[in-house]
């Protein structure tokens, strides 16, 4: 764990315009920088950077966060990631504070279990080598599928024997744990006894990138059995399988040399094509691609392509990933192998030559693929087909980095054509769905209430349209008003004895003002904060721990109203800047609040009132009544009335 020792002075270091701007273009304007966003296909610049906020927004497609938040969205890292790379960056040393107990004993157990699959690796090489049922059954499958022993051993391949436990013995004699040994997945456990999982199998050792041995795949040798063909590792400290391509330890090199990674179903293809001389390639083990291994695949290439079998399975295998690489940034083709083979057998049949030059003539473009097929599907069903455009509209949104927005462009070209429909027509929908997915992703922050609700029309989900946006959430506007006055005006003087905060919170805006949660969590943690002597400032709130809390004071911090310096050498008025009239703002968003509460009091007085009453109850109300009535019109007058300067 990074200290925060460390963690601060990164922080106060960070420079947004420096590191934004190593990114992307940046030109000054105003107080701010302006820049073509990142985050969506934009040719006039919208993205705002803010030095003195420290943050960013986009005001095309609504994005917004810290430097931190920044590097992570951009370069796809970890906050951890993120924080090293700015460490690095600025020359912090970074100070690792005590591990915890539990995270030192996982580590042990990590440590542990790389040892013992480096010594079931050996012991099952040694079988193919050197013991007769290993020469006699394993070393004649593999050669039998074309293997060489250069081949055998580059992969460290091996072979389990038939016994029960042959392995489980070498391995207790050697003095290795039992659980241990269970939870590799080597071994299981019957009635005291330790069985070898494997038995009768081939042994292909998983690697990570860095080589060590983190699980093993083991493949039934007979046919005909009613067993799995494959058995893996199970999940543990080390093999975690959303995370592992098979061959990248091999791969990587080549992938980098040839800027291009080829990604396969099975271990036997990577082994296979590795033989015949093409390297940069690995396997997924046949499941759609996580987010883990995409992002593995980014560290060394942009290109991937993936070789699939040409059977239903295979393609759709592959289309189910295609999204999230897009997302990625990767480009993606695809190359479908014939007649029913797969890249292991179809390299053995024609040649290394053969394959090389089938890959490279035969790549196709995955998003136009994915397109053709839905529209041979589609016929002249118009339904289906204006179902297709959507589909194919929602894909090319996914490609929303800034390098690839000729990319996109280009997509939008091809598939106009393709449907025969306009290319404005389409290029409106993909813009359509970049804006409904980034309003989805803010949605998600300030929970499941207010501003950002969308209303769902069965699976099509669309926004409500701008304007009446405004209107319909014009209280939850006042809130984030109010909360956004808290935080960037809370320390200045209201008068001559109190500051701003002291008069909000004198106002009880923490109690029945605020309806949203989120908004309320802001004010009742800048509360804590200012009770306990501390100074809140925006930037405490910027690099919340709570990213949930950060990003919605960073979605309230506006930079709209932000005047350029030199703006007032121009003219010759008085302008009042915000941060001038910040008084006139606290106190109309508070009685806007304050307003809001009274008429929601008269309200339920009102719908009391309705009820039978006795007479003093009656009375009462009526009294209640006048009392909120008058305080409803002092409050109107003295919006009308009062004027800070
Ligand atoms: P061969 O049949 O020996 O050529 O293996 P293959 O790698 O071609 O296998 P296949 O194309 O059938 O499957 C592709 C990949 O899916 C394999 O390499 C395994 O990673 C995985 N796989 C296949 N069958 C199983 C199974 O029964 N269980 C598990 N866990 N994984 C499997
Ligand atoms: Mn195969």
């Amino acid at each position: 764990m990074i200290s925060q020792n460390t963690i601060q002075q990164i922080l106060s270091r960070i420079d947004i315009v420096e590191i934004v701007g190593g990114f992307i273009k940046l030109k000054k304007r105003g107080a701010n920088y302006l820049g073509l966003c990142p985050f969506h296909g934009e040719k006039t610049p919208s993205f705002t950077v803010s030095p003195s906020k420290e943050i960013y927004k986009c005001f095309g497609c609504g994005r917004s966060g810290n430097t931190i938040s920044f590097l992570m969205e951009h370069e796809k890292y970890s906050y951890v990631e993120a924080l090293r790379w700015l460490a690095n960056k600025y020359n912090v040393e970074i100070e690792e504070t005590e591990t915890s107990p539990e995270y030192k004993q996982q580590q042990q157990i990590a440590d542990s279990l790389y040892i013992i699959n480096s010594f079931a690796q050996k012991y099952f090489s040694d079988n193919i080598f050197n013991n007769e049922e290993g020469q006699a059954v394993g070393m004649s499958y593999l050669k039998e599928r074309g293997f060489r022993e250069e081949t055998i051993k580059k992969f460290q391949l091996g072979y389990c024997l038939e016994e029960r436990d042959a392995f489980a013995q070498q391995a207790i004699k050697n003095q290795f744990n039992t659980e241990l040994l269970v939870k590799s997945g080597l071994v299981v456990q019957r009635d005291d006894r330790l069985i070898d999982n494997y038995r009768g199998r081939i042994i292909f050792p998983i690697h990570n990138t860095t080589g060590k041995i983190i699980g093993f795949g083991a493949r039934i040798i007979k046919s005909n059995d009613r067993a799995p063909k494959y058995i893996n590792t199970p999940e543990n400290e080390i093999y975690i399988k959303s995370k592992i391509l098979y061959g990248s330890y091999l791969a990587r090199q080549a992938i980098d040399k040839n800027d291009e990674c080829l990604l396969v179903e099975g271990y036997t293809d990577v082994i296979s094509l590795h033989q015949a001389g093409i390297e940069n390639v690995v396997a997924s083990g046949g499941t759609s691609l996580t987010p883990d291994q995409l992002r593995l695949i980014k560290k060394y290439t942009n290109n991937l392509t993936i070789v699939y079998d040409g059977d239903a399975a295979g393609v759709k295998a592959a289309m189910r990933g295609l999204d999230l690489a897009l997302e990625e940034g990767l480009n993606v083709k695809l190359v479908l192998i014939p007649d029913n083979e797969d890249p292991d057998s179809y390299v053995n049949k024609v040649g290394a030559a053969t394959f090389a030059e089938f890959v490279k003539n035969n790549k196709k473009d995955v998003v136009i693929f994915q397109l053709e097929v839905a529209l041979k599907d589609a016929g002249g069903d118009s339904i289906k087909k204006s179902a297709v455009v959507n589909q194919v509209a929602e894909t090319i949104s996914k490609i929303n980095k800034a390098e690839d927005f000729t990319k996109q462009q280009d997509y939008i070209k091809q598939c106009a054509e393709l449907l025969k429909i306009e290319e404005t027509g389409l290029n409106a929908l993909v813009n359509k769905f970049i804006r409904e997915r980034i309003s989805k992703q803010e949605a998600k922050l300030p929970a499941d209430e207010g501003l950002y609700q969308e209303q769902s029309t069965g699976q099509t989900v669309t926004r409500v349209e701008d304007e009446s946006f405004t209107l319909l959430f014009k209280d939850e506007l006042q809130e984030r008003a109010m909360v956004r006055s808290l935080i960037e005006f809370g320390l200045q003087q209201w008068d001559d004895n109190r500051r701003v905060a002291d008069y909000i919170f004198e106002e009880n805006v923490e109690h029945e003002m605020i309806d949203n949660k989120n908004l309320l969590r802001v004010i009742e943690t800048y509360k804590t904060w200012y009770d306990a002597g501390l100074e809140p400032t925006s930037k405490n709130f910027l690099y919340h721990d709570d990213l949930q809390l950060s990003t919605l004071v960073v979605s309230l911090m506006d930079m709209s109203h932000e005047l350029s310096p030199n703006w007032k050498d121009h003219y010759d008025g008085k302008i009042f800047t915000r941060e001038e009239l910040y008084k006139e703002e606290v106190f109309s968003s508070l009685n806007y609040l304050k307003l809001r509460k009274i008429k929601r009091l008269i309200d339920t007085n009102q719908k009391d009132m309705d009820k039978p009453h006795s007479n003093d109850e009656q009375l009462m109300m009526l009294q209640t009544h006048k009392a909120l009535k008058d305080m409803e019109m002092e409050l109107t007058k003295q919006m009308g009335t009062v004027i800070f300067r």
